[in-house]
């Protein structure tokens, strides 16, 4: 008897552990069991914008079904305003922030990010004939760049900007703790780039600033306007997961590296008429 009832306290002991075991897991690779669960904002075209349906679409929302594929899950796209992105992943209700994310030490601070996969800037779009378009670099030296971005600076100060909320343009306009000094213009915030166009084109705002390849669409789209050819940063895309959520990001980085030495990122890129730059 006395040893029946041993075995089933160890029996009972090896059951409890393999449940906290499972559920330990589970914690720390995702919120949902057999889900990918990605935070985004699809109003940043080629990165993520809504197709005539309605559906998520576009590069990231490409690698986020390749990624889950990969990993054997099913993937879930939460579309939310920009400025949610990174918070709904640093408090847990989303596992992976794919969104056209700049890598800053900022958001540093609440997530860990993955290897990165483009390089981005921010640029300014202007109105058609607006003197700021005639600012450009005489060269590819490190010289002309920055001469040709104090003088866009310049005619920046003072004036008001149109911005998306929570990103990197912000920033760059308005300054902020960790990496941007911000240049003396007001940032004047919009819930999508497409918005802040339309505040310049009602003179509402004076220049827009967003990333480079965004602002290409915008303009393609849009008419009246034009994009500066000067970069005014050197930022870094990757994708964030939970701050201290290693499992899930070693998973993500080592999908990557197949994906990228497979050259579906690459494949992925070229339908969007671009170039990753990876794996070369
Ligand atoms: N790269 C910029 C940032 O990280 C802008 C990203 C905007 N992304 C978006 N899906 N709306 O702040």
């Amino acid at each position: 008897m006395k040893k029946a009832i041993g075995i089933i306290l160890v029996l009972a002991t090896v059951i409890a552990c393999c449940f906290a075991f499972a559920a330990c897991n589970k914690e720390t690779t995702g919120i949902e069991d057999g889900v990918l669960n990605v935070a985004t904002n699809c109003y940043f075209e080629p990165f993520e914008y809504l197709d005539e349906s309605g559906n998520p679409t576009g590069i990231d929302m490409d690698i986020a079904a390749a990624l889950a594929k990969e990993l054997g899950l099913t993937c879930k796209i939460k579309d939310m305003a920009f400025d949610s992105v990174v918070g709904s992943v640093a408090s847990g209700q989303q596992d992976i922030a794919m969104a056209g994310l700049t890598v800053t030490n900022e958001r540093k601070q609440s997530v860990d990010f993955t290897q990165t996969y483009f390089s981005s800037s921010q640029v300014v779009i202007a109105k058609n004939g607006s003197a700021i378009l005639d600012v450009v670099a005489a060269s590819d030296s490190e010289e002309d760049i920055n001469s040709a971005i104090a003088s866009i600076e310049a005619a920046l100060k003072g004036k008001r900007i149109g911005v998306q909320n929570g990103t990197t343009g912000y920033a760059y306009v308005s300054g902020d703790s960790d990496d941007y000094e911000g240049i003396g213009a007001t940032a004047v915030g919009y819930e999508s780039g497409v918005l802040a166009v339309q505040a310049l084109k009602n003179g509402t705002v004076d220049y827009v600033i967003i990333d480079a390849v965004p602002a290409s669409k915008l303009v393609a789209a849009i008419e009246g306007i034009a994009a500066s050819t000067v970069v005014l940063t050197g930022e870094d895309y990757a994708f964030a997961v939970k701050k201290g959520n290693t499992e899930l990001l070693n998973k993500i980085n080592k999908a990557m590296d197949k994906l990228i030495a497979d050259g579906t990122i690459e494949t992925i890129f070229s339908k969007y008429g671009l170039s990753s730059g990876l794996g070369e």
